[in-house]
C-alpha cells in the first residue's frame, strides 16, 4: 500500500491536470461544445497530436484569474490528500495569451491556488514556466522573457515542452541561456517522444539539472553512465508514456533499469487525467507491477526534494 507515504512531484502540466468535471463545468460556464475532446467521461485523442489538440481545447476553457485559482487549487488540493507535500506545475503563459486573458493575471491566479491549497494542506508549490517547441523558438523565447521578468515569487524554473520533434534543441539555446541568466533553474522535456540523441543535445546544449521523461536514454548505456556520473534527475513518468505509446506496457517503461545504473529517478503524472493517472497510482504501480519497495520510493521522494527548484530553507522543511 502506497497510500501512506509521502510523495513529491516535480512534473505535472497545469492545464494537463484538469479533471473532466471541472472541464465540463467550465465548458457549461462559457457555452462550449465539448464532444470532440471528451466523451463519457474521458478525454478523446489517439496520438501525441490529437492529444496536444485536446489540451489545448481544456486550456481554452479557462479564461480568468478565478479560472486558473479554481484549477490550481483543485489539482493541489487532490495531490495533498494523496500524500504529496511539494509539487512542482509546470505553466504556460501561452495558454494565457491565446484566451486573452494575459500572462500576469494567469499567474496571479495561479498564485492564489497555490496559496490557498498551502493554507488548506500544507502542501508546497512552486511554478516552472515551460515555452512550447511547436510554436517556434521566438515564441520559446518570449517565454523565458516572462519567466525572467515576471517578478512571481512562486517561479523557479524554465522548461520546454510540447512537439519533441519540431526543430533542434540548438534553435531554443538562447531562451534558456535567459532564463539561467536570471537565476531560473532548469529542466527540459527530451527523450520521450525523440530517442537518446535528444537527451545528449538537451544536455550538451542547455545544461538542465533535470530532463523530463529522459526514459529514451535507455538506447545508450554511454549516456545512462552520463547521466548517473553526472547526478541528472530524470522526471519519469511512466503511465504518460504507455498512453502515448512510448513504450508498449507498464513493465517496458525502463525506471528499474535506470534506477539500477545509478540514475536519479523521480515518478510523475505528467497530465494525469488525459493519460488514466494520478500520482497515487504511479507509486501504487511503481511498487505493485515494477516492484519497487517502500523505502526505494520514499528514496524516490527524497529525490525529488534535493532536486525540487526550491530554496534550501524550503528544502531542508520539505525534507
Ligand atoms: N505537454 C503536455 N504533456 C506533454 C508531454 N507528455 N510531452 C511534451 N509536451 C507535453
Ligand atoms: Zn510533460
Amino acid at each position: 500500500m502506497t497510500a501512506n507515504l509521502k510523495k513529491a512531484e516535480l512534473h505535472c502540466h497545469l492545464e494537463g491536470a484538469v479533471p473532466p468535471a471541472l472541464t465540463l463545468s467550465q465548458a457549461r460556464k462559457y457555452n462550449v461544445d465539448t464532444d470532440a475532446f471528451l466523451r463519457d467521461g474521458t478525454y478523446v485523442w489517439h496520438d501525441f497530436t490529437s492529444f496536444l489538440a485536446a489540451y489545448d481545447a481544456v486550456a481554452a476553457l479557462f479564461r480568468s484569474e478565478d479560472d486558473y485559482a479554481l484549477l490550481t487549487e483543485t489539482y493541489l488540493d487532490e495531490l495533498a490528500a494523496a500524500g504529496a507535500i511539494y509539487s512542482e506545475l509546470f505553466v504556460s503563459p501561452d495558454h494565457a495569451e491565446t484566451v486573452g486573458l494575459g500572462a500576469d493575471r494567469y499567474m496571479a491566479g495561479i498564485g492564489r491556488g497555490i496559496e490557498a491549497a498551502r493554507a488548506r494542506t500544507g502542501i508546497e508549490c512552486r511554478m516552472v514556466v515551460v515555452g512550447l517547441r511547436h510554436r517556434g523558438p521566438e515564441r520559446v523565447e518570449w517565454a523565458a522573457r516572462y519567466a525572467a521578468s515576471c517578478g512571481n515569487p512562486f517561479v523557479t524554473g524554465f522548461n520546454m515542452a510540447g512537439e519533441e520533434r519540431v526543430g533542434a534543441v540548438a534553435d531554443y539555446a538562447r531562451a534558456f541561456a535567459i532564463a539561467r541568466d536570471a537565476g531560473l533553474s532548469i529542466t527540459v522535456h527530451a527523450g520521450e517522444l525523440c530517442g537518446a540523441s535528444s537527451v545528449r543535445d538537451a544536455l550538451d546544449i542547455l545544461r538542465p539539472a533535470r530532463i523530463g521523461h529522459g526514459v529514451r536514454a535507455i538506447e545508450d548505456a554511454e549516456l545512462v553512465a552520463r547521466l548517473a556520473g553526472d547526478g541528472i534527475v530524470l522526471e519519469v513518468c511512466p503511465g504518460s508514456n504507455i498512453a502515448l505509446g512510448v513504450f508498449a506496457d507498464l513493465t517496458a517503461p525502463p525506471l528499474r533499469r535506470l534506477h539500477a545504473a545509478g540514475v536519479k529517478v523521480t515518478l510523475n503524472s505528467d497530465d494525469p487525467p488525459f493519460f488514466g493517472t494520478s500520482l497515487q497510482r504511479e507509486y501504487e504501480t511503481a511498487s505493485r507491477v515494477m516492484g519497487f519497495t517502500d523505502a526505494e520510493l520514499n528514496e524516490m521522494t527524497r529525490t525529488a526534494i534535493e532536486a525540487a527548484f526550491v530554496d534550501e530553507r524550503t528544502r531542508a522543511d520539505l525534507l
